[in-house]
């Protein structure tokens, strides 16, 4: 089993990756410091996979301890680099802590990824990247915009260290860079899923944990945009889908299939849906009655945005499968199995 190492694989995104990795014949290993996630998640992976994945509590940002992981598991073929802070409203109010830990953590990987002779990289970053975009669905050309948070910013600055690293002489790094969109929903065993921290940011945690009766209501951030309900548009993707994806690029870099030193892929489904259309979607797929209001924008918001997601069907052969409603359904599905 080729050894794949997994930062981040305790938390959202990186969890179900470590799921499907493993699934697809590969052997994780988990890089986690656990600040934004817990060690609950480990038992669910271990549960699903009737296997404990090797985990290290290492933060990437520490070169030392890093060095360690690297040392104490040899021939890793390629790594994952999920690890970062993702709340685009801290990072307004924690810049600083943004900058050190999801740049830094880069920097610190990249530093030792070469001392062991580790090539293959794939990285999370974000259609942050694309800003407000002139035209829709965004291409993987559509031009970067400037960030509208510390966070995008971490993920521009990141893509574009990236290359920088790839292009200097001798570099053997190849990168496949995954601009996500919208991920939701949770594992089909409802073993895994997303545990926001206290009040969740993101909209489909709000929307179930209001289902649960932990929210007393939904506020749809702004019905006044140019959108045929008025409500935001974004491409939500479930998360098995997101994850899936990661294993078809790790296979391309293994293969040695990659075109340039530095590939990007959108990962989304292509499709575009409003708020109005995920809260209505929700009520239906789970049965439950939503109670929302409509409150003020929130700043910083984006319009509208979903992918074309043509170049990754056609040069990965990645293509999502899960539904809108059954996305949904998984969210709620895994709710249910959360204490209140
Ligand atoms: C943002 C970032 C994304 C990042 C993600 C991580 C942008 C454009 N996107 O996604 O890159 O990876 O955060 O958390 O910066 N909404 C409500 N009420 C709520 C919550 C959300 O109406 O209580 C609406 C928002 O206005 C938005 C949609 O739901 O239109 C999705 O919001 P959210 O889940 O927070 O994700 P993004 O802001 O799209």
């Amino acid at each position: 089993m080729k050894k794949i190492l997994v930062t981040g694989g305790a938390g959202y995104i990186g969890s179900h990756a470590v799921v499907e990795l493993y699934q697809a014949g590969y052997q994780p290993v988990i890089v986690d410091n656990f600040s934004n996630s817990e060690e609950s998640v480990l038992a669910g992976i271990e549960s699903i996979l009737g296997v404990a994945v090797p985990t290290y509590r290492v933060d990437c940002a520490d070169e030392a301890a890093l060095r360690g992981v690297f040392e104490a598991e040899p021939n890793i073929a390629g790594v994952i680099h999920f690890a970062a802070f993702k709340a685009v409203g801290e990072s307004v109010q924690k810049p600083l802590a943004y900058f050190q830990n999801n740049v830094g953590s880069l920097l610190t990987l990249l530093a030792v990824m070469p001392e062991f002779g580790v090539e293959n990289l794939v990285f999370s970053s974000s259609c942050t990247v694309y800003g407000i975009p002139d035209a829709l669905p965004v291409t993987e050309a559509t031009p970067t915009k400037p960030a509208s948070s510390p966070y995008g910013r971490t993920k521009q600055m990141c893509e574009e260290i990236i290359h920088d690293v790839s292009g200097a002489p001798d570099n053997k790094l190849r990168t496949i860079l995954l601009r996500y969109f919208n991920p939701i929903g949770a594992h089909d065993s409802a073993k895994i899923g997303e545990l926001p921290l206290g009040v969740p940011n993101n909209l489909v945690p709000f929307i179930t944990q209001t289902a649960a009766g932990i929210r007393e209501k939904l506020t749809i951030f702004g019905n006044d945009y140019d959108t045929p309900d008025g409500t935001n548009i974004r491409d939500y993707i479930h998360v098995v889908d997101l994850a899936k994806a990661h294993i078809v690029a790790v296979q391309r870099l293994l293969d040695h299939k990659a075109d340039e030193t530095v590939e990007t892929f959108n990962v989304g489904t292509g499709n575009g849906n409003t708020v109005l259309d995920v809260v209505q979607t929700f009520e239906k797929a789970s049965g439950q009655k939503l109670n929302y209001v409509i409150g003020p924008r929130r700043p910083g918001d984006v319009p509208a945005i979903y992918a074309d997601a043509t170049k990754a069907e056609q040069v990965l052969g990645f293509k999502t499968e899960t539904s809108l409603a059954d996305s949904l359904a998984s969210a709620w599905k895994w709710q249910q199995t959360l204490k209140k």
